[in-house]
């Protein structure tokens, strides 16, 4: 799909994977609407590239369907809707003297995998309500998994369960939206170089940089906003997640 004056929705738009994605996007001739529980940033990016940003929890649904028709009444219905809000919080299942982690978890699903799942939602039904372009296109939606969907960590149990369900849903979700042609696809990064990343352990990057072959180095936000506006324009990118990690796979800690 040409992104050349199209609407595009981009969760954590504010920060990282999904202002590099803000920034691609808009680059390429798209208004892009930007949804974010941080506010100030969030308009801030949106300033820098003429887009619009709503403060929006992604894993309250109501907050989603405001945020939603809001970027509707501003900017026009979204042809591309790119997920990244998300959290990487870490803890084991039963922690010391038994402590379980069962809020950590709920938390985690509801804003990594709920979230998703509601911007995908109100996103597509936008997309199903729209003129379908030359190529049978109405729409792209792109989610982010994470490589811990297959590479899961020790600690990783709520992350990797969120993760995996991101790229399980990929495949239903492209089968069903098929129809209206609407591409649903899901990136699962590597390690990054992002603020999310600033909030591991010193040690932890260090260890995971050592077991990237090539290129042996975070990857870059730029990046990951490339492979998203690679997947936009590539009509035959549909119902699968691509591992964008420099070979890397993760060992146990
Ligand atoms: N950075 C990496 O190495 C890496 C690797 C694999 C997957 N990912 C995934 O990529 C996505 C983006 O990560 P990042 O590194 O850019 O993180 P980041 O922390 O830089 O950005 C995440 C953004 O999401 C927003 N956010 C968090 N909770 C929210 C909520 N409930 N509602 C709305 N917005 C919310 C934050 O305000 C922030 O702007 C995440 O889903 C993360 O799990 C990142």
């Amino acid at each position: 799909m040409d992104i050349t004056d199209k609407v595009a929705v981009v969760s954590g738009g504010a920060s990282g994977l999904g202002a590099a994605t803000a920034r691609r996007l808009a680059s390429e001739g798209a208004r892009v609407g930007i949804l974010d529980f941080d506010a100030e940033r969030g308009a801030a990016v949106a300033a820098e590239i003429g887009g619009h940003a709503v403060k929006t929890d992604v894993g309250d649904e109501a907050s989603v369907a405001a945020a939603m028709s809001e970027i509707v009444d501003k900017l026009g219905a979204p042809r591309v809707a790119v997920s990244c809000a998300g959290i990487g919080l870490a803890a084991r299942i039963v922690g010391r003297e038994g402590k379980l982690s069962t809020d950590l978890f709920e938390k985690t699903i509801r804003v990594n995998l709920m979230g998703t799942y509601f911007v995908m939602s109100y996103a597509a039904r936008e997309m199903m309500a729209l003129e379908p372009e030359d190529t049978g296109e109405r729409g792209v939606i792109v989610n982010t998994a994470s490589i811990a969907y297959q590479d899961g960590q020790f600690g990783q149990a709520a992350y990797s369960a969120s993760k995996g369900a991101i790229a399980a849903m990929c495949l239903p979700a492209a089968r069903e939206m098929a129809k209206q042609g609407v591409r649903v696809m899901a990136i699962a990064p590597g390690l990054f170089n992002t603020p999310m990343m600033e909030g591991l352990p010193e040690d932890v990057t260090a260890g995971i940089v050592a077991n990237v072959p090539f290129p042996h180095r975070l990857g870059e936000p730029a990046e990951y906003a490339q492979m998203v506006s690679q997947i936009v324009a590539n009509p035959y990118l549909n119902g699968t997640t691509i591992r964008l990690d420099a070979a890397v796979r993760l060992p146990q800690r």
